[in-house]
């Protein structure tokens, strides 16, 4: 008998909360997804070593306990494709090698493929493509490179109709943009112009859990700065969300992100905005946007000493960017600083000593900074966030 725990969840936010659970690793691999008797819910099942209490985000959905049902559809996996085009002494060769994890960003799949397994990059692809029959494009990743944090993207394998190419795909000929869906919201996005991860979705949740701490704690709706926002994912969820944010900053450094920003926030705002990039400028009395460097924000009056909450979103620079950064909070209240940062797991807790030492007084009962570990970054390197609430003058 396999009675086990779903999570019952409306059939319009079934995608989203997948995608979460697998983040999350609580979902159950070997069971199926179960309509539910009233045609409007769908029952999901919770891996075995789900905890008790399940993270906030997934509290607003019920939890069942019933009968679960097996997944016995024929399995078409990946490997069962890619066994057949290269043999199963081969796939067992390179055991581990082969990647296992992909990335769903729209319709195009990403990849990360290892050096020694390199030269099967277009049988991968082919067979990636025949077990996941939506997916139009499929790239290799090859790490996010530069200032601008922009994946370095190569397109193996392209759906045409019924057709599908390998040769001569060349990234400028193909539509690479893309509708990402997330928390109900959808999020214009091109991975080979601008940074963005759906993986980041679970970090975006504890954020605006914190947004909603804060906005508690000041008894009003809070002024949000993303000076790193890319094409916005952070700010879709905050500024959703009735009375919790009145004014929001939102700035990067790559026009192409900011282009698309625009797209988004015309769509989440219902106003609009440009149809180009624009650099920094205050496009409503409540929304400053537009291209900027965020070392040089707290140069503008009317930028500077204005936020209750900053986002820090570039990992590899987060310490060396926080002095720049801390000017733009507004110190005549608490405030709060939401950050990430790579570092070696060796450093951490001399890390958590250099940010403190760098942040002005927490707010007295807070917690001290504590850099949480997301996942590995690197063999050495992890990938870590942050919050520092931060005391008045
Ligand atoms: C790791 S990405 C995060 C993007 C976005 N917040 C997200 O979660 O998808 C870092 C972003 O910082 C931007 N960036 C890098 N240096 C910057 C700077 N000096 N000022 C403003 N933005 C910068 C990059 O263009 C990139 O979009």
């Amino acid at each position: 008998m396999n009675v086990m725990r779903h999570l019952r969840v409306p059939n319009k936010s079934v995608q989203d909360v997948i995608v979460l659970l697998k983040d999350n690793d609580l979902l159950h691999n070997g069971m199926r997804i179960i309509p539910d008797s009233d045609g409007k819910h769908r029952l999901i099942p919770l891996s075995n070593s789900a905890p008790h209490s399940l993270p906030s985000y997934f509290r607003e959905f019920e939890e069942v306990t019933q009968q679960g049902r097996p997944d016995e559809r024929p399995n078409e996996s990946w490997w069962t494709h890619l066994s057949r085009m290269i043999g199963e002494d081969i796939v067992r060769e390179h055991g581990e090698s082969w990647p296992s994890n992909h990335e769903f960003i729209g319709d195009i799949m990403i990849v990360r493929i290892k050096e020694n397994i390199s030269s099967f990059r277009k049988e991968i692809a082919l067979s990636k493509m025949a077990s996941h029959p939506n997916v139009r494009m499929v790239m290799e990743d090859r790490g996010v490179q530069g200032e601008l944090r922009i994946r370095n993207l190569s397109p193996i394998a392209l759906r045409n109709n019924s057709e599908i190419i390998t040769e001569e795909i060349s990234l400028g000929r193909h539509d690479t943009r893309v509708f990402v869906r997330e928390s109900g919201k959808s999020i214009l996005c091109d991975p080979t112009k601008a940074y963005f991860s759906t993986k980041l979705q679970t970090e975006r949740l504890e954020t605006l859990d914190l947004a909603r701490e804060l906005r508690q704690l000041l008894g009003s709706p809070i002024r949000v700065c993303d000076p790193f926002c890319g094409v916005g994912p952070v700010l879709a969820n905050l500024i959703s969300e009735d009375d919790l944010v009145s004014d929001a900053l939102a700035t990067d450094l790559n026009p192409d992100a900011v282009e698309m920003l625009f797209d988004n926030l015309r769509r989440w705002d219902g106003r609009q905005y440009p149809e180009e990039p624009v650099v920094i400028e205050r496009i409503y009395p409540d929304r400053i946007t537009g291209v900027a460097d965020a070392s040089t924000l707290s140069e503008i009056s009317g930028v500077r000493s204005s936020w209750d909450m900053v986002i820090v979103n570039l990992p590899h620079k987060t310490v060396e960017m926080l002095p720049k950064l801390i000017p733009l909070l507004d110190r005549s209240s608490p405030s709060l600083i939401r950050g990430r940062a790579v570092v070696a797991e060796s450093d951490i807790e001399a890390t958590n000593r250099r940010i403190t030492d760098i942040l002005p007084p927490l707010l007295a009962g807070s917690p001290p900074i504590s850099l949480n570990i997301k996942r590995d970054y690197s063999s050495t390197l992890r990938l870590c966030s942050f919050q520092a609430w931060i005391a008045p003058n």
